[in-house]
């Protein structure tokens, strides 16, 4: 079977800057609370008329230029995100019109911040099928218009940003590239992170009630998702190292998704990685769910903080609980 690598990258950031300080005059919080507990020092607010799908599109072109093909070759998109610019139809099938790629098919993933690993995966094994050429792999948020700005959202308001990265998955010779992917979940913990309204279990879908109750704004359990969290990512990252008979010393780099700067360096710890292989850019654009891996993977290409024949590992936590890794030999 032939391998898939990424040939590819992009990533897309809206102008905005937020930074903590704007966020103390909208709720009771501080600059020095948010730092210490999450690392943020400020986040991306998109402009008003982009979505999830333009900021995706802008990431996409990128990385298909980066792949040095045409949009013309994408042969699927696949699109993670929990922020779509409708709640249907999904937000593939607007980066495909976007881009004015054929009419492939276009795949939206409800994963959240694992999204972009799912999404991978998908993409890995299309083309590792040899289904696929070409899959072109996205995660986009635009959280900043579905956030409670009130001190009762606070612990979750602080900590959101808006983004997209994308990545253009292709063929390579066995043994480069993606050497596997390892995916989970366990939905007895959904509620522990999610948004529970508008929902079709309850009738009407939507209404008055629920919106002046905040049922539309993400719910956490902060210190529920640290334990999970800082648990999942080791156990995920050793679980793609050992299944290709490799170790933690033998990686160059770790890309986790950026949910908190805290829990980034409770995992470097666990795994006794030095802070020079674990990447953090959540200072920069606090926690952008399905788009903070991709827009990490741009920066450290773009940086040279990958080389040729260097072992990365990328690994998510987030709501579900679902978690992954995916390990690449660059
Ligand atoms: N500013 C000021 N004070 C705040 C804020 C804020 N933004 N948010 C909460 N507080 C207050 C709380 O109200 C509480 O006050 P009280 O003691 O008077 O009740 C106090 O700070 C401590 O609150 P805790 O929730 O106990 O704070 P904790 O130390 O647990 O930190 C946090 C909260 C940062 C959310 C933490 O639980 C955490 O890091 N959780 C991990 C979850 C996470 O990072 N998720 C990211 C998204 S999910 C993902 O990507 C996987």
């Amino acid at each position: 079977m032939r391998g898939a690598r990424i040939l590819g990258t992009g990533r897309a950031l809206p102008p905005r800057v937020v930074k903590n300080e704007e966020l103390t005059r909208r709720m009771d919080t501080t600059d020095e609370w948010i730092i210490q507990r999450t690392g943020i020092r400020e986040r991306r607010y998109a402009d008003p008329g982009t979505g999830t799908s333009h900021l995706g599109s802008e990431a996409a072109r990128k990385a298909v230029a980066r792949a040095g093909i045409a949009a013309s070759d994408i042969g699927l998109i696949v699109f993670a995100t929990l922020s779509p610019d409708y709640f249907f139809p999904g937000a593939g099938v607007l980066v495909q019109e976007q881009l004015g790629i054929p009419t492939v098919g276009a795949l939206d993933v409800r994963d959240q911040c694992t999204g972009f690993l799912y999404g991978l995966s998908v993409a890995e094994a299309y083309v590792k099928g040899g289904f696929h050429d070409h899959v072109l792999v996205i995660g986009s948020e635009v959280h900043s218009r579905g956030l409670n700005f009130t001190t009762a959202g606070r612990d979750v308001a602080v900590i959101f940003g808006d983004g997209a990265g994308a990545a253009v998955v292709g063929p390579a010779e066995p043994g480069r590239g993606i050497l596997s992917s390892h995916l989970h979940a366990e939905g007895k913990h959904a509620k522990e992170l999610c948004v529970e309204a508008p929902t079709f279990l309850e009738d009407p879908w939507i209404s008055r009630e629920m919106l002046e109750a905040g049922r539309h704004f993400p719910k956490m359990n902060g210190k529920y998702v640290f334990a999970h969290a800082v648990r999942r990512f080791p156990e995920v990252i050793r679980e793609a190292l050992a299944k290709n008979g490799l170790s933690v010393e033998d990686l160059s780099l770790l890309i986790p998704h950026q949910a908190n700067l805290r829990i980034t360096q409770a995992v470097g710890a666990a795994m006794q990685l030095p802070e020079e292989k674990v990447y953090s850019n959540i200072q920069r654009y606090g926690n952008t769910t399905a788009a903070s891996i991709p827009i990490a993977l741009d920066e450290c290409l773009e940086e040279g903080r990958i080389r040729d024949g260097d072992l990365v590992c990328l690994a998510a936590f987030g709501s579900g609980f679902t978690w992954a890794s995916t390990l690449i030999r660059w």
